[in-house]
């Protein structure tokens, strides 16, 4: 039995949009979380726990439930930070020929395992991933999630035209592959099977509606993909959906829309499509650091909220390039500020967490502090470097002629300048998987 002392902070529901008002936020500062056998967590107290405890006194530090990235392709890591495309053109200049390396078993095994242990060295405990193609990628992942007890959410990419030979399958054979993934990962443990469609682009319409029974046919099961994403991918999307009212609608003719659906960026959405994410129970899995990086656009989250369709955060790497949701969130906020709204800490932070866990349908178990939830948790340090110290003791009130700031200025200040580099430590299920400090 675990028991770790921090500020606690975590969401019981959604913050009132544009408020920095402490609403559904859950603030105990200086309390000790209590962690059963089981890996869930107990509940949460001031009094010093009993002998019985396995006592982390890491007072002065903040705790939270980990990350959830709702979507990032685990293969990218190979081409994080590549120079000078829009999406068409980096899809084809970078990413689709480093996804042809994991044909090879030892190579996609092993960058499974650096992708999940990556994600936890960032704060992120849970996640939506793309693979590639190969079925093999998908098991790796599988695999190394069950190793180290994470929730995963994932399933093979389908693609069957627009990409090179060698990365495209073919509708019966995809279906086998999802077929057997499926029977032999999906409700294993933490793991859940996504139908994976790359997006509208690279899957026939046969493949689009073998997708669509798949999802009819087992029960539970997600379908990621990409949606209006840049304005020439939605422009070749018409070209070979002509019949479709828009991108989106491509999607929902071949019944692929529904609550666990999980679409990544959703800029170039129109009322119609909102309103359509709203009604099937779909939600984007906003990407603003991809959408800067790659010259995207700039997603309208107000516009979200208004048609009251569900938005999660998501890191996009190799599009985006951090695997951290602080920087993600912080990206978030910038896209925001340049649509001329304000994002809270509140917003973003529920977003990352409880909201993400919401959208998924796994809020029972994920996304927050309460009793019950597993213990998927991650240990931060307010600041790191002189920089964020001298912010962070100016919003404690710290410093000669300051006084203490609301707490949604000093977590927005931590939120604005933290990174990976302030993660001391991360759970999953109550069992210690990353340590900063710990000797190689
Ligand atoms: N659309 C289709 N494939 C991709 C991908 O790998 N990354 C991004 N950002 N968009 C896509
Ligand atoms: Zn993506």
């Amino acid at each position: 039995m675990l028991a770790i002392r921090a500020d606690l902070l975590d969401f019981t529901g959604a913050p009132s949009w544009g408020s920095t008002v402490l609403q559904n936020v859950r603030w105990r500062p200086d309390h000790w979380l209590m962690v059963g056998r089981d890996g869930r967590i107990v509940g949460a107290q001031t009094e010093d726990p009993g002998p019985d405890w396995q006592r982390h006194d890491h007072r002065g530090r903040l705790l939270m439930p980990g990350f959830i990235d709702t979507h990032v392709h685990a293969p990218q890591l190979d081409v994080i930070a590549s120079y000078g495309t829009g999406l068409l053109d980096w899809l084809d200049t970078y990413t689709f020929p480093a996804e042809q390396r994991h044909a090879d078993l030892a190579i996609t095994t092993a960058a499974a395992a650096q992708f999940l242990d990556a994600l936890l060295a960032h704060g992120t405990t849970s996640a939506v991933v793309f693979p590639t193609v190969h079925k093999a990628s998908a098991e790796a992942l599988f695999s190394a999630a069950t190793a180290r007890g994470m929730r995963l959410v994932t399933g093979k990419v389908l693609m069957d035209r627009n990409a090179p030979p060698a990365l495209c399958d073919d509708v019966a054979g995809a279906e086998r592959d999802c077929e057997d993934l499926i029977h032999r990962w999906h409700g294993q443990g933490r793991n859940r099977y996504a139908v994976t469609v790359r997006f509208a682009v690279t899957s026939t319409p046969e493949q689009l509606a073998m997708a669509g029974a798949l999802g009819r046919r087992h029960a539970g099961l997600y379908m990621q993909t990409h949606v209006a994403e840049n304005r020439d991918e939605v422009a070749l999307v018409a070209r070979c959906y002509p019949e479709a009212r828009s991108y989106l609608d491509v999607y929902h003719r071949h019944g692929l829309l529904h609550e666990r659906a999980v679409l990544a960026h959703g800029i170039w959405l129109d009322a119609t499509d909102r309103a359509l994410l709203r009604d099937t129970g779909a939600h984007i899995a906003h990407s603003p650091s991809s959408n800067l990086f790659l010259g995207s656009g700039l997603f309208d989250w107000q516009a979200a909220v208004d048609t009251g369709h569900r938005v999660s955060l998501a890191s996009d790497v190799g599009g985006g390039t951090s695997l951290s949701m602080l920087r993600t969130l912080a990206e978030a906020y910038k896209v925001q500020a340049l649509r001329g709204t304000r994002l809270t800490a509140w917003s973003a932070l529920h977003a990352a967490t409880l909201g993400a866990a919401q959208a998924l349908g796994l809020a029972s178990e994920i996304g927050h502090l309460g009793t019950g939830a597993v213990a998927d948790l991650t240990l931060w340090d307010w600041a790191c470097g002189p920089v964020a110290l001298h912010r962070d003791a100016v919003a404690r009130g710290a410093l000669p002629g300051c006084t203490p700031q609301p707490l949604h200025a000093r977590v927005f200040a931590w939120m604005t300048l933290a990174d990976e580099r302030n993660l001391a430590a991360a759970w999953v299920a109550g069992r210690p998987l990353y340590q900063r400090d710990a000797r190689p």
